[in-house]
């Protein structure tokens, strides 16, 4: 299994930050190189859920998480809402995938409308029409019609939708047994290895 890709992460504002964050920890772990974004209702949430703040100018971000994750240089790259220069904002140059986690249900619908008038929505439509893997991990409850009829439509055009599910099977003790499941799953689709959760039978 290749364990070095290039990663887009996208933070949203919907509940779930804690999936993300622990996601690109593991992502950076392993390796990998990360391009992160991340709206501004994205920001209230983490602080929200979290204490976390994320700072509003890029490279503050990139200083304070490669601080907190042990990157290496060059391994963790932010880029702004509006950062049209990012190589993401171009299928010339686009990453392996892109996980959009959390995702809020109005992301889901700028990406199924294909707006791109965001960075995030924007790298999120070169993935679909470049044919590269597309991971949305939508959380709202319950869905409406239009939520509903949004996934299928962007699963009908490659996405892969992953609710944030845990599952019960395995004995969760604590949140974070919960969030490793979820992100487990979500590593196991982007083909970077974990050991944080078997595979069912091993
Ligand atoms: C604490 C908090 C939790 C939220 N949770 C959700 C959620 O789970 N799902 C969702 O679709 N929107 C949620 N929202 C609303 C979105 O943040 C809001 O619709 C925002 O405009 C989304 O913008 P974005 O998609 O650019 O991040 C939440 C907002 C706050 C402040």
């Amino acid at each position: 299994m290749n364990t070095t890709k290039t990663i887009t992460l996208a933070y949203t504002g919907a509940s779930g930050m804690p999936y993300g964050v622990r996601l690109l920890e593991l992502l950076l772990a392993g390796g990998n190189r990360v391009y992160l974004l991340y709206s501004q209702a994205a920001q209230i949430v983490a602080h929200q859920e979290m204490q976390l703040v994320l700072p509003s100018r890029p490279k503050e971000a990139e200083e304070l998480f490669s601080r907190r994750f042990n990157a290496a240089e060059g391994q963790l790259r932010v880029f702004g809402r509006e950062d049209w220069f990012a190589p993401v904002a171009s299928g010339s140059n686009p990453a392996d995938a892109m996980v959009v986690c959390p995702c809020t249900m109005g992301t889901l619908a700028a990406i199924a409308a294909g707006l791109s008038q965001k960075l995030i929505e924007r790298s999120a439509d070169v993935m679909l029409k470049e044919n590269r893997k597309l991971i949305l991990v939508p959380r709202e409850t319950p869905f409406s019609s239009i939520h509903l009829e949004n996934m299928l439509k962007l699963a009908r055009s490659g996405a892969i939708i992953m609710p944030p599910n845990p599952g019960f099977y395995h004995h969760p003790e604590t949140v974070q047994d919960m969030v490793d499941f979820v992100v487990a799953r979500i590593l196991d689709h982007l083909g970077v290895a974990q050991s944080l959760m078997p595979r069912w039978g091993e």
